[in-house]
């Protein structure tokens, strides 16, 4: 699908600011994709519609997940969580994107989940690094990402578990998956 077809049609699901963000988080995972050697139009696709169910009714996305058997702890934890999985869902759905590949950078990249693609990684630290983004800890994660994607990712898991844990709020297991597997996967081991 061509760019500007693309954000015609996903513009139409956005507030403008959350428009701009995706605009930022397209940019951001076309040049991380360069860098590191993934599709770049899988990751430009994959962003431009990872947001895609941002504003769906509640109501709407708890019946998606309910009835396509999604993960049904979903609807235990923040609702922040839902529009990954049903923005997958959609995607498929209503703009007829069928890529596994695309599909899954859409779903996992809120929550993460182990042993994820490089394209996800590169969606997941896109979203959180695009420019817009301004809050404590940013600043790292662009900087470790110049250099080392896993580690950029790593990073990004350990500033979100701790803004939740420290507003005490609950952690998706997948969010603690995700920050395990890159953990135990980094080069050079763990320390033990
Ligand atoms: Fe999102
Ligand atoms: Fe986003």
């Amino acid at each position: 699908m061509e760019r500007h077809k693309a954000l015609e049609i996903v513009k139409k699901q956005l507030t403008e600011h959350r428009y701009q963000h995706t605009l930022g988080v397209m940019e951001t995972a076309i040049e991380l994709a360069r860098k590191y050697g993934v599709d770049e139009k899988k990751a430009e696709l994959a962003a431009i519609f990872h947001d895609y169910a941002k504003f769906r009714p509640k109501e709407e996305m708890k019946q998606i997940i309910l009835e396509q058997n999604m993960p049904n702890d979903l609807l235990s934890y923040n609702m922040e969580l839902w529009h990954a999985p049903v923005g997958a869902y959609l995607v498929q759905r209503e703009v007829g994107i069928q890529d596994e590949e695309v599909l899954n950078a859409i779903r996992y990249h809120t929550s993460g989940r182990a042993n994820m693609t490089a394209l996800e990684k590169v969606v997941y630290v896109a979203d959180y690094i695009e420019p817009g983004r301004i809050f404590p800890g940013v600043e790292e994660v662009r900087e470790l990402a110049r250099h080392d994607l896993d580690e950029a990712l790593i990073q990004a898991l350990k500033n979100t578990i701790q803004f939740l844990m420290k507003k005490n709020q609950p952690i998706y297991p997948d969010t603690f998956y995700t920050y395990n597997a890159m953990v135990m996967n980094r080069k050079g081991g763990i320390e033990t």
